[in-house]
């Protein structure tokens, strides 16, 4: 089959990786891709706001599915669209994407399907905003409603943060998506990723993984899009998990039907797991970046024929197999970010890096002359499998010192919290 991937970033690079594996594949396309991309696809450039011109491309090219990679197109609509032109595409509809598009959609959903969440106001004024926060205290969370691309949520500590926090979202600084604020409940306990491939009614699990998002070790500085992952999540135990399905996902495909909007593409569910059990902090409505790098390392089966199942809604019959490895990846990003990156630097060793367990997924890279660039803030994402996450980083760490770009950093402790366990065997 012809596929057509759409998004430029490592996530998309690992897709097309895995998929490049299929039997299946006859011709994979990336729009835009990136140069790792283009060493498994050809990369070709349609204008994703353009959902005719996106259609038209894939009737020339005779494409039998679109993958869309980031939640952007998902939000606009653009499944929707091709499916009127007869096109199959991994990806849930507009009103399916609400799970991402919108946090007070969601924090709706929980509250009438019963979804163990935090506590929540939805506010469209600063006056009954602020009113609800001084009511309530410190800590406190402050979320713009839409899509921020992960700067639209502060943690406050205290209540003048939080009341800045509102300022800024009714001032205007994340644009329409702020002109909507969900003010949230503090949760605590551990965090973990949680991923179910769904086509409508089946939501099969399909991984786990433990982000981090701030920007400098030991957990610090502003937050990023996320400077590594590994995969599994030691929190999600089965046990965990078989709640997590219960209590969270299964209403949630139960609930979006039932309104109207069954979920198919992949779910990701940003989990609390509090004392009282797992708490949905938010859903995105495709896969994590990096996490989808690690689950890829991870995932032993065909990836287009679990992506056709989905699409089809044959995923009731389906498992799934995973690698007993761990899986790693470290963000190398470039100077700067996550403020604004310098972009251009060169980067020289990525020869011969992969291989026995390691691959270098590119997220921010563009060719210049003939040397590869950085071209983003996210640039380059070094992924290990091994029997332990110890191992697993220690790989990671071995070939990202084999890299030779002295404008590019990263945090050197990914994986620490379940190296910790591991070393003290719990
Ligand atoms: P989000 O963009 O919704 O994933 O939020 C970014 C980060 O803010 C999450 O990964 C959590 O660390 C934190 N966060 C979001 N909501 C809450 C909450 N209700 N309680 C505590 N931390 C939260
Ligand atoms: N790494 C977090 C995300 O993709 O949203």
């Amino acid at each position: 089959m012809n596929v057509l991937l759409l998004g430029s970033g490592g996530r998309e690079h690992a897709l097309a990786w895995k998929m490049s594996d299929s039997p299946l594949l006859t011709r994979l396309y990336a729009s835009p891709g990136n140069p790792g991309i283009g060493r498994v696809a050809e990369l070709v450039k349609v204008d994703v706001a353009d959902h005719s011109a996106v259609a038209a491309f894939c009737q020339e090219k005779k494409i039998d599915l679109v993958v869309v990679g980031p939640e952007g197109p998902l939000v606009a609509g653009i499944a929707d669209d091709l499916r009127a032109w007869g096109i199959r595409v991994f990806g849930p509809s507009k009103a399916a994407a609400r799970l991402e598009g919108s946090k007070g959609f969601t924090k709706d959903l929980c509250a009438r399907f019963n979804i163990p969440t935090a506590a929540y106001g939805r506010f469209s004024d600063l006056a009954s905003a602020k009113a609800y926060v001084e009511k309530v205290g410190a800590p406190i969370v402050i979320k713009a409603d839409g899509l921020a691309a992960g700067k639209g949520v502060t943690v406050a500590m205290t209540l003048p943060e939080a009341i800045a926090a509102l300022a800024a979202c009714f001032d205007g600084s994340f644009g329409a998506a702020g002109a909507e604020v969900v003010v949230e409940e503090y949760l605590t306990g551990e965090e973990a990723s949680f991923f179910c491939l769904c086509d409508g009614v089946t939501a099969l699990p399909f991984g786990t993984a433990q982000d981090h998002k701030r920007v400098g070790d030991g957990d610090t500085g502003p937050n990023t899009g996320g400077m590594g992952a590994y995969s599994p999540a030691p929190v999600m135990t089965p046990e965990m998990t078989e709640r997590t399905m219960r209590e969270i996902i299964e209403p949630t495909m139960r609930g979006m039907a039932n309104i109207g909007a069954p979920f198919a593409g992949i779910l990701f569910a940003g989990l609390m797991i509090t004392d009282q059990g797992p708490k949905l902090i938010e859903y995105n409505t495709r896969f994590g970046d990096p996490e989808c790098q690690v689950l890829m390392m991870r995932l032993k089966d065909d990836l287009l024929v679990l992506l056709n199942a989905a699409v089809d809604g044959q995923l009731a019959h389906m498992s799934i197999r995973w690698s007993d490895e761990a899986a790693l990846a470290v963000v190398m990003a470039a100077r700067g970010y996550p403020g604004t990156p310098e972009k251009g630097s060169v980067i020289r060793g990525l020869d011969k890096l992969e291989g026995e367990g390691v691959q270098v997924f590119h997220a921010g890279t563009a060719v210049n002359g003939g040397a590869l660039v950085a071209n983003g803030g996210r640039v380059l994402n070094v992924t290990a499998l091994g029997k332990t996450v110890g191992e697993a980083q220690a790989k990671a760490y071995a070939a990202v010192d084999r890299i030779d770009w002295p404008q590019g950093f990263c945090r050197r402790d990914i994986g620490w919290q379940a190296v910790a366990r591991e070393k003290a065997g719990t």
